[in-house]
């Protein structure tokens, strides 16, 4: 089935099903215990609807606009998801190639499948990089990687995810077999493989604020975003380590941590209701369940800069390679442009709570 022939993100996932080892499909479509969490954020976006003015000239509309100061062509961008080369061998460097014909920002996994160097390689001038970190139990470690990371100039901040200090309970990655020992196999070079092992055998439960903070800032000068916000209190707090933390990003990890934890749309009507300040203060993001364009928007609608997705993209490359995971940005900027001509809107920067009805969401 060539690419170019599916309609939409859903057609992806299906293809990419068919073509990966069952291993590798349980790993990229896994998430923690009953899915609850995983289904449900889909799910939220379909409770809140869209409010489309008329007789507003919509000939001209682009999805241009600003991450953490870095000029982007979209608003969504890729984030940061291990173990790209399961799906396809041109794995994160591949998703980089796409980002870059598309204009999209893209967060680099902390285990991913290549080396950051790898990834950045072929980037083009203007392309713009986050690097994920989790934060080893031997900081060396991360330290090592952090220093490797400043040197690239093409990445931009640094999101460092708090939504995981233990793995969550993911069943189908049991039924069919860890792919985390047989990973490090197919991982080169060898520096890697050893990362590799301690990315996920050493994540650090004991993280907190003021430590894990002043200890970043001693090895970086990048700007920080804080992944895995889940409340309005969290949410509150990050915005007072300004400057250093310049962002927040919304995520319950695709519901693969904590089940039944809050979709980021919950997330981000919290945070409308008790600290709208926070969005003036810094960049609030979200991820997890976005589809469709009219899930794109909507999340725009509620405050936030920029929109995630994580699993889009791995389906996107295991089903097609580089042009794969192009088409899916393709078909993801073109529905969020469509839906924004139908609500009357030219410009990113112009969607707000105007443009929808969030009252059934707010009631959950
Ligand atoms: C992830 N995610 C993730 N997050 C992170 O901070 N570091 C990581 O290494 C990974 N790895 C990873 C692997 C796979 C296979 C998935 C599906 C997800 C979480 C990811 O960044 C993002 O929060 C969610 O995937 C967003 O939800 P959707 O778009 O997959 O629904």
């Amino acid at each position: 089935v060539p690419v170019h022939t599916l309609l939409n993100l859903d057609e992806f996932e299906e293809l990419a099903t068919k073509k990966i080892s069952k291993k590798a499909w349980a790993y990229y479509y896994s998430a923690a215990d009953d899915k609850i969490t995983k289904r449900l954020n889909t799910e939220v976006f379909r409770s809140i609807l869209l409010r489309p003015r008329v007789f507003i000239d919509c000939t001209e509309c682009n999805l241009d606009t600003a991450l953490l100061e870095n000029q982007v062509s979209l608003p969504i961008y890729v984030s940061p998801a291990a173990q790209a080369r399961l799906g396809h061998p041109s794995g994160e460097a591949g998703i980089a190639e796409a980002c870059s014909s598309m204009g999209a920002l893209q967060i680099i996994s902390n285990s991913a499948s290549m080396t950051p160097e790898q990834i950045v390689a072929n980037a083009t001038p203007d392309q713009v990089f986050g690097w994920q970190l989790y934060v080893n139990e031997d900081r060396s470690k991360s330290e090592a990687m952090i220093a490797r990371v400043n040197k690239l100039h093409a990445i931009k901040f640094i999101a460092l995810t708090l939504d995981t200090p233990v793995m969550g309970k993911r069943e189908d990655d049991q039924r069919f077999g860890n792919v985390i020992d047989e990973l490090t196999e197919q991982s080169s070079p060898e520096s890697f493989k050893n990362r590799e092992k301690q990315a996920f055998a050493g994540m650090d439960p004991s993280l907190t604020w003021t430590e894990t903070l002043a200890w970043l800032a001693k090895h970086t000068a990048l700007p920080v975003v804080l992944k895995g916000i889940q409340t309005h209190e969290d949410a509150y707090i990050a915005s007072l380590y300004r400057p250093q933390v310049k962002g927040v990003i919304l995520s319950n990890h695709g519901g693969r941590s904590l089940d039944t934890s809050p979709p980021a749309v919950h997330t981000l009507l919290e945070i409308r209701k008790y600290c709208p300040d926070v969005f003036d203060k810094i960049e609030v993001w979200m991820d997890g369940g976005v589809r469709r364009g009219t899930d794109v928007v909507k999340a725009l609608c509620l405050g936030a800069k920029g929109v995630g997705i994580g699993r889009p993209p791995l389906w996107g490359l295991a089903a097609g390679g580089v042009d794969g995971v192009k088409r899916t940005l393709q078909i993801l900027a073109d529905e969020t442009k469509t839906c924004m001509r139908l609500l009357g809107v030219q410009r990113v920067e112009q969607l707000g709570m105007q443009h929808i009805n969030s009252r059934l969401a707010e009631g959950q």
